[in-house]
C-alpha cells in the first residue's frame, strides 16, 4: 500500500472514531448527566422544541402581570413569535442540518475550548448567532417609528454584531464594543467603529442609545458599567436598552473558564417576575436608572450539531437616567 493511501485510509478511521465519539458525547448531553453544577446551571435551562410555530414557542412571551408590583405593570410590553424571529429560527435549523460543516466545528471546538473562551471559538468560525429582538419589537419599545433618525449609538459587549444590525439602521453612527478578538474582527468586517473596554466612556461622546444586551451578567464590574453609561448618555433624551438573561448568573469567561465577577449582583426571586421586580428596584432605581418598558422575548443562539437552536429567558428593558 503506498504513502497517501495509508493516510487516507488512517483519516477515514479517524473521522469514523470521532463521528462515534460524538454520537455518545450526544447521548449524555440529551439524557440527563450534566455534569458540572455550573455546566448545569448554564446549559438546564436551553430547553429546546421543535415545534416553533404552536404554543410552545408563544410561552417565551408569557408574563403573569399580576406578579409584578403595580407601577411596573404598566410598562409591560407584550411581544410576539414574528416573522421576523421565524425567519431566525428557519435558518438555524437549517444551518444546523449541514453535516460537514457541524462536524468541523465540533471538532474545532474541542480542540481549542480548554484554551479560548466560547465566544472566541463562535467568533473564529462565524457561528452561534445570537438573536434578541426584531425591529418592529426594537421600534415598539422605545417607541420610535421606522423611519426615526438618532445621531449616535454605543453597542456595549456586541458579539457578533447580529443584534446590533437590528438597532443600528436607526443611527448615523455605530460604535461597539467586544473582549473577545476574533468577535472584534467580525464587527470590523461590518464596518462598525470598534472602541476599547475602557474607552468607550472617556471619548467626549454623548450617545443617543446605548445597549447592553445580555452582558450585565458576563462582566466583571457591571455597576461600574451603569455608572459609565449613565455619564455618557445624552442629557434627557439618552436611553439604554438593556437585556438580562434570567434567571440571573453573573459569570465571567476568562480563556476557556467561568468564574464569578468581581461585582456580584444577587437577584432574588425564582420566577421571571420576581426577579424582574428586584432588577427594577433594586439594581436600576439604586444606580439611577428609571424603567420605561419592560419585554419578555427568548434569547435565540444558532443551534450545532446536537440541537436545532438554543433558547434562555431574556427580560429587555429601556432604561432613562434619573435626573
Ligand atoms: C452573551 S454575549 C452577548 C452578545 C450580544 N450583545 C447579544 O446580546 O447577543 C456577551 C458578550 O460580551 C462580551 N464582553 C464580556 N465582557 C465585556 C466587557 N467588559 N466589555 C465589552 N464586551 C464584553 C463577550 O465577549 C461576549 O461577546
Ligand atoms: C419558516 O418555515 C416554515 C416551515 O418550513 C414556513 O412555513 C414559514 O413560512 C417559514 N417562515 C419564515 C418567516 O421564513
Amino acid at each position: 500500500m503506498c504513502h497517501s493511501q495509508m493516510r487516507t485510509l488512517i483519516f477515514v478511521g479517524w473521522v469514523l472514531f470521532y463521528v462515534s465519539f460524538l454520537l455518545s458525547i450526544r447521548k449524555m448531553w440529551t439524557g440527563k448527566y450534566v455534569r458540572s453544577p455550573l455546566a448545569r446551571t448554564l446549559f438546564t435551562n436551553m430547553v429546546t422544541d421543535s415545534d416553533t410555530s404552536g404554543h410552545e414557542a408563544q410561552k417565551w412571551y408569557q408574563c403573569s402581570p399580576d406578579m409584578l408590583e403595580e407601577k411596573v405593570r404598566s410598562l409591560f410590553v407584550q411581544s410576539h413569535l414574528d416573522t421576523e424571529t421565524q425567519a431566525f429560527l428557519n435558518r438555524s435549523v437549517e444551518k444546523s442540518s449541514w453535516l460537514f460543516t457541524q462536524l468541523y466545528h465540533s471538532l474545532f471546538s474541542t480542540i481549542f475550548s480548554p484554551v479560548i473562551s466560547r465566544t472566541s471559538i463562535n467568533g473564529f468560525l462565524g457561528r452561534g448567532s445570537m438573536f434578541v429582538i426584531s425591529k418592529d419589537q426594537f421600534q415598539r419599545l422605545l417607541r420610535i417609528s421606522p423611519e426615526w433618525k438618532g445621531e449616535r449609538m454605543l453597542d456595549l459587549g456586541a458579539g457578533d454584531g447580529g443584534v446590533t444590525e437590528v438597532m443600528g439602521c436607526h443611527f448615523n453612527e455605530v460604535y461597539v464594543t467586544e473582549v473577545s478578538t476574533p468577535m472584534k474582527w467580525q464587527l470590523q468586517r461590518k464596518r462598525y467603529s470598534v472602541l476599547g473596554i475602557d474607552e468607550w466612556h472617556r471619548t467626549g461622546f454623548k450617545y443617543d442609545l446605548i445597549s447592553c444586551l445580555n452582558l450585565l451578567d458576563r462582566c466583571d464590574e457591571p455597576l461600574k458599567l451603569l455608572s459609565d453609561i449613565k455619564k455618557s448618555l445624552v442629557p434627557g433624551t439618552g436611553r439604554l436598552i438593556l437585556a438580562a438573561v434570567l434567571p440571573f448568573q453573573p459569570y465571567v469567561e476568562i480563556g476557556g473558564s467561568w468564574v464569578r465577577p468581581k461585582e456580584h449582583i444577587k437577584v432574588t426571586g425564582k420566577m421571571w417576575e420576581e426577579q424582574v421586580m428586584y432588577l427594577t428596584t433594586e439594581v436600576f432605581q439604586k444606580n439611577g436608572f428609571d424603567v420605561e418598558a419592560i419585554t419578555r422575548v427568548p434569547y435565540l443562539c444558532e443551534g450545532d450539531m446536537y440541537r436545532d437552536y438554543y433558547v434562555l429567558d431574556d427580560a429587555v428593558f429601556v432604561l432613562k437616567p434619573q435626573d
